[in-house]
């Protein structure tokens, strides 16, 4: 049994959609979660910002004493996650696109058209396509690049014309060449843009990585028997680089909680 909490984090908002389904399965756990959102988005960054910037949170994240580091962000997982686990040997570290690739093999076959939206960093890095045809090398799989979503998301432009221009902008080419069937989200700010997608292609499979973490947490800590008990504090704690009005409004949303019951902090990183 370990009662300290788990460290999550991401660019910004996008791992908080992991976070209720965490919530929901193993509602003894308790968070601190931290998003970069002076300095999202990530993923049109080069590799040496990301990792610098990944670094710097998971330090600081380590500093709180976290019993396990999740790394709800594509982008910094597909870049970052080996490094990460050289720098904290002692501490499992879960990334996101290893459980995401296992669930799209588990969901198909060869004959499914499965197409994968990310951002720049995560395509450019090929850890999905990698990863998927390790499962099963037969499977098809298509990737694009979707960078405007991310900036738009941490805005708040969700639901409204604009979002769905941006999303037949990218993507209406890419499914119908492609014949996509099963889109698979690589990057944990595209959940909050799930609805806008089943609407404009209707019909589609849709993988949500976010939600693929949950067991393979539970696994980890199980197996290091670190799960918490019942008597855990339960207090979350939210750190953001820039604690703006927009990323309160937006966490009250994706967690579906009021702000007094949430504690949210301003942490500056060292540039
Ligand atoms: N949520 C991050 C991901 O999963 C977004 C990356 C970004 O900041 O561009 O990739």
């Amino acid at each position: 049994m370990d009662n300290r909490p788990i460290g999550f984090f991401d660019s910004g908002l996008g791992g908080l959609t992991s976070i209720p389904n965490i919530f929901a399965n193993m509602p003894n756990e308790r968070v601190i979660y931290f998003g970069d959102t002076a300095r999202t988005p990530y993923g049109s960054k080069a590799l040496s910002t990301i990792r610098q910037y990944a670094f710097q949170i998971a330090d600081f994240l380590v500093s709180k004493d976290v019993k396990m580091l999740v790394i709800a962000c594509n982008t910094i997982s597909a870049t970052c996650l080996d490094q990460l686990r050289e720098r904290f040997p002692d501490i499992p570290i879960l990334g996101i696109i290893d459980p995401a690739a296992r669930a799209v093999a588990a969901a198909c076959t060869k004959d499914n058209n499965i197409g994968i939206i990310a951002t720049k960093a995560t395509i450019s890095s090929g850890d999905y396509i990698k990863k998927i045809k390790g499962f099963n090398h037969e499977l098809m799989v298509y990737e694009k690049a979707t960078p405007a979503f991310v900036p738009l998301i941490e805005e708040g432009i969700i639901e409204n014309d604009i979002m769905d221009l941006t999303i037949h902008y990218y993507m209406d080419d890419f499914m119908k060449e492609n014949n996509i069937d099963t889109l698979v989200l690589g990057c944990t700010h595209y959940p909050l843009i799930k609805k806008n997608i089943e609407r404009i292609y209707e019909g589609i499979r849709i993988i949500n990585p976010s939600r693929e973490i949950v067991n393979p947490v539970a696994h980890i800590l199980r197996e290091r028997d670190a799960l918490a008990d019942d008597k855990n504090d339960r207090e979350n704690i939210f750190y953001a680089s820039d604690l703006s009005e927009t990323f309160s409004r937006m966490i009250q949303k994706i967690l579906e909680t009021e702000s007094s019951d949430l504690i949210l902090k301003f942490k500056n990183l060292e540039i």
